[in-house]
């Protein structure tokens, strides 16, 4: 089944979508703009001035608040994965058994090399270091994905099976992760910040339905057959 379709907010029409068929994707990137939009537009005048000082509050105080030291630390926390993903999917792409799915790991790669450089764009747009911090969470996770590909056999369709459900697990964590830090950014008032976060979210959340789509349309049939 596919992933996505499991996410029902992803998918339930709001009543001004009932009777227009919206592309996934679109739909996803008008929620995204709403949801934005709700944060600008959501004021009175008043408000809207109280809310501003607010912000450059927040903007000076930047990383001096708990959440500030919070977001901060995710950022590090999702630097260092980012680096031992790209350690891993260089590996990886090399044991894949299908074209498609070794180009997908390949396309991931280079995808990844800039989601890099993204992360080390927002470190200096908050004036911070670009610092990792040792996530134990995506090391379990890789670990997982060595394992299972070492118990499936060389040049199997199962171990293409192995490496997809690995890296779809690699997936949701960097997509989970992500997702919080979008929200996260947007109430610091850190709107460049959020929006290449939510660059690098899209970037997931299109891998994860790639190999979806590479696992449903063959390599799990394949596998079925050996
Ligand atoms: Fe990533
Ligand atoms: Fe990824």
């Amino acid at each position: 089944m596919d992933q996505k379709d499991k996410t029902p907010e992803k998918n339930a029409p709001s009543k001004s979508e009932e009777s227009t068929v919206i592309p996934m994707e679109d739909n996803k990137a008008d929620k995204n703009k709403i949801k934005k939009e709700a944060v600008k537009t959501d004021e009175s005048d008043t408000e809207k001035g109280e809310n501003n000082s607010k912000q450059q509050n927040m903007k000076s105080k930047n990383n001096q608040t708990d959440l500030g030291k919070f977001f901060l630390d995710a950022l590090q926390d999702i630097y260092y994965a980012e680096a031992k993903i790209e350690e891993s999917l260089a590996k990886i792409k090399h044991k894949a058994t299908s074209e498609e799915l070794q180009e997908a790991l390949e396309d991931h790669e280079l995808v990844t090399k800039k989601q890099i450089l993204r992360l080390e764009k927002i470190f200096k747009h908050l004036g911070e270091e670009a610092k990792k911090k040792k996530c134990d969470a995506i090391d379990g996770i890789l670990k997982e994905v060595d394992e299972m590909v070492k118990n499936t056999e060389d040049g199997s369709m199962t171990r293409d099976v192995a490496i997809i459900i690995g890296s779809q697990k690699v997936e949701h964590y960097e997509i989970a992760t992500y997702g919080g830090l979008v929200q996260i950014a947007i109430t610091l008032g850190h709107e460049k910040v959020a929006d290449l976060l939510e660059t690098t979210l899209d970037e997931e959340e299109e891998t994860d339905f790639l190999l979806t789509e590479i696992a449903e349309e063959h390599v799990n049939f394949d596998a079925a057959e050996e």
